[in-house]
């Protein structure tokens, strides 16, 4: 279960780093959720920043401990997540599409963004900090193409109630597909994956293509097949163009 710790912060460099912080001095506990009103060096994937404005939306880490799974099975953490940020957005009547790996997409706009740092232990994935950040009511964007949940839906929202809402959908999510049943987890991602089963663009290193999604494969490499071939792409080696 996460949450049942919460730390609130009013402003701190990265919810993510202040997480590491806290585990490499002993000090964090399992399903421990930080949130920040501000964050002066959010992070986001590949080396981006995730800026976000002071206290209009969500900028949280939750720990999850004793994972022990095998390190070949870890996008499963990534898959799960990106569920329950759908789920999430559901609960709000806001129909959310994940583009792989794990942003989470309303038609062509970013609404929110997961970086989950793992930590290994003897071979195996013992714990995993994970960063999401999500947009609730900032309705100004100027870096970027996105959205939040109050420019979908025309109104303000509590953000801690959304934190508590996502509390509950993560474990849900997590008890149901990593626990009870978790052969149904990547069907259940695929279904809410951008691009599955229907042909959009594409660009590797060298060129801009047409493909659809037929898989993601366990370690999360994405299965594409163009009008040629089944081509196999790991992170940061092809983006989809939309
Ligand atoms: C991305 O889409 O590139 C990932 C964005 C992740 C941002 C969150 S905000 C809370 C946590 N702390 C960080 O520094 N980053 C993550």
């Amino acid at each position: 279960m996460i949450g049942a710790r919460i730390i609130h912060l009013q402003a701190i460099d990265s919810t993510n780093n202040y997480a590491a912080k806290l585990l490499n001095d002993g000090e964090l506990v399992n399903g421990t959720v930080i949130m920040a009103d501000f964050q002066t060096e959010g992070r986001g994937q590949r080396g981006t920043q995730w800026h976000s404005v002071n206290n209009q939306n969500l900028t949280f880490s939750v720990f999850v401990d004793e994972l022990n799974m095998e390190i070949a099975s870890q996008f499963d953490l990534s898959r799960v997540v990106a569920i329950v940020l759908v789920d999430f957005f559901k609960l709000y009547d806001v129909e959310a599409k994940i583009k792989w790996p794990n942003d989470i997409y309303v038609g062509k706009r970013k609404i929110a963004g997961v970086l989950i740092e793992n930590q290994l232990k003897n071979g195996r994935l013992k714990s995993g900090i994970i960063g999401v950040g999500m947009n609730i009511n900032q309705t100004k964007f100027n870096d970027f193409v996105a959205t939040s949940l109050s420019a979908e839906k025309k109104i303000d929202f509590d953000i801690k109630k959304c934190l508590y809402n996502f509390i509950g959908a993560f474990n849900h999510v997590f008890y149901q597909l990593m626990i009870l049943d978790r052969k149904s987890l990547n069907e259940k991602y695929k279904k809410n994956l951008l691009g599955y089963h229907s042909e959009m663009k594409y660009a590797d290193e060298d060129r801009e293509f047409f493909a659809e999604i037929v898989d993601v494969s366990p370690e999360g490499k994405l299965i594409l097949k163009t009008q040629e071939e089944i081509r196999y792409f790991d992170l940061k080696e092809v983006k989809l163009i939309n």
